[in-house]
């Protein structure tokens, strides 16, 4: 197949991208404007093989996103591009709305024009899959998972704005025919995330000799999925999922931020242990809370489980440690973020 993945430069697209050009023999164009957040070393391993393409360019040019489809005609589009973080959307909402709903859009509706000149064959076959977050359900208390049917009610303009994406999406296959699946999927963790998030954050500050910023009183839970486990559901859905479908993907893996933290501190004691004998966990500090902060994200992933037998792979403890050692061997490629993009200093004040 060809299959032109939007923000493949990014975590989950550059996870994605290396497994289709590892694992399968599918073409694979990324479509990428190289944000801050796009990052091209780690897209390194596929772009040595010559299955891989790549356009800079940003989807919501929508001449450039015309003629990447006419140039490549996909088969499949993996829609990822996106604003992706929380705290950045409470500084400056402006770039989520344009990327994530005036950006899918145009995607989609450059998508239908392309679709619509394709044979019943192909037009049968093509897939547009958005992938968007299980933060547009909103926020959980103690009891209960979000499923594919929980209402939305999304509460951060980063959330907002995928939930206006995922009901654009839904409005071009129901109205136009154009054959779209959304999956929902909750954290991703992983080698290659990009240090504004939680996990990587914790990791590179801790060996910086930090403070470890914990939000709150670090209570709130979130659903932690292995990156690679998330690229593998993705192409499930796209290869054998109905058309019109949402899936919800998610890791089974509930943890307190305090205790991710904890955890994370205990491996690193492990691996890169302080010559004097103390642990990183002394360097934990709780802060100011995140506005609006979400108190507990969890999936139900029954439904792509029983339909295409996606589970899982690794549990949250040996992704985990897998991480950790990620980014212990991996210095050179987080130092160029810190030193270039981002040096994991406070976002989201509001
Ligand atoms: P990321 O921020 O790491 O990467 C986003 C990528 O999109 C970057 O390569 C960036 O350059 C590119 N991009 C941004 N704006 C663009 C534009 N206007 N035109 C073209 N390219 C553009 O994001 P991620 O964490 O890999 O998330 C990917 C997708 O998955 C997003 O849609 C996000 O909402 C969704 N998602 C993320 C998570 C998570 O835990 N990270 C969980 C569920 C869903
Ligand atoms: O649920 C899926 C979503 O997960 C994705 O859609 C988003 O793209 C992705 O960024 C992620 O959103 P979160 O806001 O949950 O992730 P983040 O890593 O920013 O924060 C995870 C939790 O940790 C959250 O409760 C806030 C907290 N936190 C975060 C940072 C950066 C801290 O306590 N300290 C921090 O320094």
């Amino acid at each position: 197949m060809r299959i032109l993945v939007t923000g493949g430069a990014g975590f989950i697209g550059s996870a994605l991208v290396r497994r289709l050009i590892q694992h399968t023999d599918h073409q694979v164009l990324v479509f990428d404007k190289l944000t801050y957040a796009g990052v091209l070393s780690s897209l390194e391993l596929a772009a040595a093989s010559n299955r891989y393409s790549f356009v800079q360019a940003d989807i919501c040019d929508a001449e450039a996103v015309s003629k990447a489809l006419s140039d490549f005609q996909p088969q499949v589009i993996a829609h990822l591009a996106a604003e992706s973080h929380v705290d950045r959307s409470i500084d400056g909402p402006g770039a989520f709305v344009q990327t994530n709903l005036v950006g899918t859009f145009v995607m989609l509706n450059q998508a239908l024009g392309y679709w619509r000149g394709l044979s019943d064959a192909d037009k049968a076959a093509f897939r547009f899959h958005h992938i968007s977050t299980d933060e547009v359900f909103g926020s959980l208390g103690e009891e209960g998972f979000f499923t594919e049917t929980t209402p939305y009610d999304p509460r951060s303009p980063y959330s907002a704005s995928k939930a206006g994406s995922d009901h654009l999406v839904r409005a071009w296959g129901h109205t136009y025919g154009l054959p779209v699946l959304v999956t929902n999927c909750s954290n991703n963790y992983g080698p290659y995330h990009f240090p504004e998030k939680l996990i990587p954050l914790i990791i590179i500050r801790a060996l910086n000799g930090e403070p470890l910023p914990v939000y709150g009183d670090g209570s709130n839970v979130r659903d932690w999925l292995f990156v690679e486990d998330h690229a593998a559901a993705l192409q499930a859905v796209f290869e054998k999922g109905a058309p019109g479908q949402t899936y919800n993907v998610g890791g089974n893996a509930e943890r307190r931020n305090i205790d991710v933290v904890r955890t994370i501190c205990a491996i690193l004691d492990r691996h890169r242990p302080h010559t004097d004998g103390r642990s990183y966990a002394e360097q934990i500090a709780f802060v100011t809370d995140r506005p609006g902060h979400d108190q507990r994200y969890a999936i139900d992933a029954s439904k792509i489980r029983a339909e295409l037998g996606w589970t899982p792979s690794v549990t949250f403890e040996q992704g985990i440690e897998a991480t950790v050692v990620w980014f212990l061997e991996n210095e050179a490629w987080w130092r160029d973020i810190l030193d270039q993009r981002y040096a994991t200093e406070r976002l989201g004040h509001g």
